[in-house]
């Protein structure tokens, strides 16, 4: 058997040190959103947007938001990932089921970014809602 501990799942690891000068190239950006929405989701809903930032203005203002996007406004790439609440599957109950479709979705971006050589770290948001009102 293969072994497994050379994997992607097994070797990838948050980084959280960037070169904010290095731009990623639009073809990894492309790579990137086409793992992202390769995701799993209920019903097949697929209830994600995403707000890609790589202008280095734009990064350095989410900055002041909250504390924890500090470390994300050091980062060359921002890719913000958006539940959208009328697409969402929702269950007997009326409950959305997009924050586990999201789950998956960025999941797959961080594996993927390993993937390309490309650092990665999940930044949350939700569901803190001062970051989400932010
Ligand atoms: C929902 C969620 C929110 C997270 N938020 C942050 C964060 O705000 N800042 C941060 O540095 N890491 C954040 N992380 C990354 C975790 O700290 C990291 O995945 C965990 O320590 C395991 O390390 P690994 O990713 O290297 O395996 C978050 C991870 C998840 C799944």
């Amino acid at each position: 058997m293969e072994n497994i501990n050379n994997s992607t799942i097994f070797t990838r690891r948050s980084i959280r040190s960037f070169i904010k000068e290095k731009k990623v190239e639009q073809e990894k950006v492309d790579i990137l959103l086409r793992a992202a929405q390769q995701a799993p989701s209920a019903c097949n809903k697929q209830p994600w947007e995403f707000l890609v930032l790589d202008d280095e203005k734009i990064i350095d203002s989410i900055a002041p938001i909250d504390k924890h996007y500090v470390l994300a406004a050091k980062a060359p790439l921002v890719i913000i990932v958006l539940g959208n609440e009328k697409t969402s599957y929702r269950g007997e109950n009326g409950l959305a089921w997009y924050p586990q479709d999201l789950s998956a979705s960025i999941q797959n971006i961080l594996l993927q970014a390993a993937e390309l050589g490309l650092g990665s770290v999940w930044i949350g948001t939700y569901p803190d809602e001062k970051r989400i009102n932010g």
